[in-house]
């Protein structure tokens, strides 16, 4: 099995784990802070304990960088990491609000940019989109793309949520000068549907995004076509630390990047 095969069959796993729990008191329950900071769910424990004992019964020398569980060295001759947001929109999952999903990565090295595959699974519907370096993007077995036509109005993702004043002010002409503005609560799933086509663009620059939130959203936004980019609207890249936070944006092409955010002259 190939590596994408891989993160497909451990997300199916996942799926099968959680659908019935959104919602329900079987979701809730609290851990304590996982390595990410945030309070551990047990859904958040129960879609990772899933991937977990599906990596270790096919002997996949990797090593884990879990959301909630932290660094799990599988192997001592690893062929790369496996980011793991198993849970990514908790909150919404916890409450029933049917927008969370899994994500799920591959890299060779400790960056980014080195991610070969990610696998970002819709767990209100099943639906799975998918990506490996070279390859394009894919909902199900359909190639998708990022929204390639000029819009008659743009729909415009953006995350605001904790954003300081200093983000505020710099957001202030986006939220002001666009009617169609959008915040579902689940990162990934947001980047999965920008690469779909769905969003414009989709922008964080709240500095809170964390590694694992963004790595399987990393190379499907890419594979699909899109810009992504960096605070400073430089090529995205960030190490893979559990203290590393980042800020993007990402756009369908740079006539809405332009458009969006337009250049000091
Ligand atoms: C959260 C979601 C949310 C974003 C938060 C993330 P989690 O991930 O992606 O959209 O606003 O910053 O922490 O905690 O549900 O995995
Ligand atoms: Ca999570």
């Amino acid at each position: 099995m190939d590596t994408n095969q891989i993160l497909k069959e451990a997300s199916r796993r996942i799926y099968e784990a959680v659908k019935d729990m959104a919602g329900t008191e079987k979701a809730a329950g609290n851990f304590g802070r996982g390595a990410g900071g945030d309070i551990s769910r047990n859904i958040d424990i129960t879609a990772e304990n899933t991937v977990l004992d599906y990596l270790k019964e096919i002997n996949f020398e990797c090593v884990v960088l879990g959301e909630e569980c932290g660094r799990v060295e599988l192997s001592d001759e690893p062929k790369g990491f496996v980011i793991m947001d198993a849970i990514d929109g908790s909150a919404n999952a916890v409450r029933g609000v049917p927008f969370f999903c899994s994500s799920l990565a591959f890299a060779t090295e400790n960056r980014l940019s080195s991610i070969t595959d990610g696998v970002i699974t819709n767990l209100s519907t099943g639906q799975m989109y998918s990506a490996s370096q070279g390859k394009g993007s894919f909902l199900d077995e359909k190639q998708i793309s990022i929204h390639k036509e000029k819009p008659l109005y743009k729909i415009v993702g953006i995350n605001t949520s904790g954003a300081n004043q200093e983000i505020m002010k710099k957001l202030q002409p986006v939220i002001q000068n666009h009617s169609h503005l959008r915040h579902f609560g689940a990162n990934a799933l947001e980047m999965a549907m920008f690469a779909q086509g769905l969003m414009d663009i989709f922008i964080d620059l709240r500095n809170k995004i964390r590694i694992q939130d963004i790595a399987a959203g990393y190379i499907i936004v890419k594979e699909a076509g899109g810009l992504l980019l960096d605070e400073k609207f430089n090529t995205l890249d960030a190490d893979l630390s559990y203290e590393t936070r980042v800020s993007f944006v990402a756009a369908a092409n740079q006539e809405i990047l332009d458009d969006i955010f337009p250049r000091e002259k």
